[in-house]
This record gives C-alpha cells, structure tokens and sequence, in this order.
C-alpha cells in the first residue's frame, strides 16, 4: 500500500480531517514563532483550492485533559485568518454534535479550526471511544503534523482505524524527503551539534549517529553531565546523575569509531538564569562552586567554530546555552552564525534551536529546518514512528 499524498486524493465536497501541529510558542495570548502554521498552509490552500470542506484540529501545549483557557487555539486561528486572508471559523471543542453540525454546514473549499485536542484525555491515551468521535467527522484523513507523528496518540493513530482513506500532507513530505535524502550519503565531514538540558533525549541520536558522523559537538547544560563523568567541576549547574556512566560509554564509542568529540572548553557562568550581569568566563577545569553553567565562553566559540569550518553537512539540535536571556545567548548566537555560514548542507531541528535561528534571523541560510523536536530526533535515530506507521509508511 505504502503512504499516500494528499495530492493523490480527490478531495471535491469531501470532508478532510487534517490533523496539523499548531503547538506554537505563545506568551500572554501572542504567538511569538508562527513558522509551524506558515509549513502547514501550502496543505491547507491545496485542500481549498480543490474543493475540499477542510477540518483542521492541533493540540496546543499539555493541558492533560483539561480546558486550560490559555491554551485555546483561538489565537491559531486568527494568525491563520490573516495568512490565508480567508474566514476561519472555529469550533468551541473538537469532538459532539455541536461541532458536528458545524462540520455538517461547511461548503466546499471552506475550513474550520477544532478547539485544542489535548482538552480530552482521551487524545494522549489514544482511546478509541475519542478516536471514533474524531472519525465522525471526515470522510478523508490527513496527518500533515510532523512534530507529533513519535505519539500514539488518537488524533494521529486510533483515528486512522476508522476512516478509510488515510494521506499525509506537503509538510510530512517534505520533512521525509529531507531527513531520508540528505542523510543517507551525507556529504563529509559530517558533524552533529547536540545541546540543550539533557542528555536523556539525546541519548538516542548520539548513539545512532555515531557511526556515520565524523565529529560531535556538545553545548547546553547536557555538557555537563559529560563534564562530571571526566571528573571535572560543573559548581551547582545541573546534570543527570543517572547518566554519568552512559556519558562515559559515549565518549568510549566516539574513540572506538574515530569520532572527534568535543566538549565546552569554557563558560559563562551566572548565579540564576535571570541575571543582566554574568558572573564571568571561566575555563572547564576551574568552575566557581557557586556559579551555574549558562552558556558556552569565547574560547569554545572559537574551538567549535574551527570544528564546524570545512563541515559538509551538519544535523544541529539544542542550543548552547540559556540563550532567551540575552546575557547567555552570545554562545548559542555565535554557533549558529558558523552554522550558516559553511559551504554545506545545515538541518536544523527542535522548538528552541528553530526559535534560535529564526531569533538571529539565519532561517534562509539553513538548508533546511524540521519543524519536529522529538519526532525529529527519533526519526533520524530510525526509530519506526508510530503516526508514519498509521499513513503507511512502512509498509
Ligand atoms: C513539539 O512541540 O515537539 C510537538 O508539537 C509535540 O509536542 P509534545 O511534545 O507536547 O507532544
């Protein structure tokens, strides 16, 4: 069967339930990064275009199950009014007869927005009584949700038990595209840059990738715990004590596989990440014990810039540093600025590394930026991902 584009379905009259990842970054009602609704509109023209009655539905942050008012799509579907330059209705919850006689009055080539997904707990717990609800709804399916197609959940799997014609949109396309193609025979020297909080989530790709790379960068509070398995002091910066050992095994693989493994020679230290006034530059084997680790110092900058230089391609996730707070965002700044700057191909994934960019205003030098952060790591990592698997992906 294999997976099915959105253009190979005919969609005049039909009613298309199109799941899309409208998980936006918002503060006091104001969407800060709207490039996840921008990915998904070549979708949402294709399906007015030609006729289609589009049913759009998103989760909105982690509500668990509850109607938490902030987190309505409502300012979703005002940004999209004003990118489509088009009436968007929206639906007061996304599932009951009320939302269905508002589906039941749409004409073709209209659309309407579904209240965040995530208001039910059976959205997460993929249950089948929510799915069929769901199904109610559209004659055709669409998942065009990169950023959620790594959850089992029912607007992205149980959904696809109960409609029978099941497609992906333009985004999931091209994300696949992206990350199948450019990777498979990655031009060399080929670098991974990974940073932010945790290595637990990084875990994955440092192993995987491991074996096709030929250096690894590491930033953010993640270095820490590679910094602490050495034996070197980190003050009161955090890091994962279960994974000491793990960290130890890793820089083990990256001699055993000729991999150049870098770590922060150099910080910026702050007492707490509000602070306008950093505590000072401090190299690796000598960290204050009251300072906090916040971003990457100037030597490592230039350490990792020299790394990335003659880079032919470079996969990037997790900043260096607490870079929201422009006392720590020189480091993570300056990396990305080397980033964009080689004669290569750059894929850049994840909320904040994707707020990054866009921040320094590098997005039209990158190759290309995935709008997934887990999906996106595990996809590369090669994990079979359960919402590719319900389009048929796999088979
Ligand atoms: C993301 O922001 O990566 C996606 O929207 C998935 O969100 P989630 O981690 O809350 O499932």
């Amino acid at each position: 069967m294999g997976i099915k584009f959105i253009d190979q379905v005919d969609i005049k009259n039909k009613k298309v339930l199109a799941r899309f990842d409208f998980n936006v970054p918002l503060k006091n009602g104001k969407i800060l990064d709207d490039s996840r609704i921008r990915a998904a509109i070549p979708t949402i023209r294709h399906i007015l275009e030609h006729k289609g009655k589009l049913i759009a539905c998103s989760h909105l942050g982690k509500p668990k199950g509850k109607v938490v008012k902030e987190l309505s799509l409502s300012p979703v579907a005002k940004r999209l009014e004003e990118l489509l330059e088009i009436n968007v209705d929206m639906a007061k919850d996304c599932i009951g007869e009320e939302v269905q006689s508002l589906v039941d009055g749409l004409n073709p080539g209209e659309m309407l927005l579904l209240e965040n997904l995530r208001f039910h707990e059976g959205e997460t717990k993929n249950s089948p009584e929510f799915s069929k609800e769901l199904a109610k709804l559209g004659e055709i399916y669409l998942n065009d949700a990169f950023g959620v197609v790594h959850r089992s959940h029912a607007s992205v799997v149980g959904v696809t038990e109960y409609i029978d014609i099941v497609c992906a949109g333009f985004l999931i396309k091209k994300e696949i595209e992206y990350l199948s193609n450019y990777l498979k025979d990655p031009a060399r020297p080929f670098v991974l840059i990974a940073g932010g909080a945790k290595v637990s989530t990084k875990l994955g790709i440092l192993n995987s990738l491991m074996h096709k790379v030929d250096r690894v960068l590491i930033g953010g509070a993640m270095a820490n715990t590679f910094r602490i398995s050495q034996g070197y002091p980190i003050g009161k910066s955090i890091y994962e004590k279960n994974l000491i050992e793990e960290a130890r095994e890793i820089i083990a693989k990256a001699r055993e596989n000729n991999v150049g493994f870098y770590l922060p020679v150099d910080y910026i230290l702050g007492k707490d990440i509000e602070q306008e006034v950093p505590m000072g530059v401090y190299p690796y084997q000598n960290v204050d014990p009251e300072g906090k680790i916040f971003d990457i110092g100037p030597a490592t900058h230039t350490l990792f810039s020299e790394v990335l230089r003659d880079a032919k391609t470079i996969v990037w996730n997790g900043p260096m540093g607490a870079f929201e707070n422009p006392t720590f965002s020189q480091g993570s700044f300056g990396i990305a600025q080397s980033v964009a700057a080689i004669d290569g191909t750059t894929i850049v994934g994840g909320g904040d590394t994707d707020n990054l960019i866009h921040g320094c205003k590098l997005q039209d030098k990158i190759t290309f930026i995935s709008t997934g952060g887990g999906s996106f790591l595990e996809f590369l990592e090669g994990k079979k991902l359960p919402g590719l698997q319900a389009l048929g992906f796999y088979d």
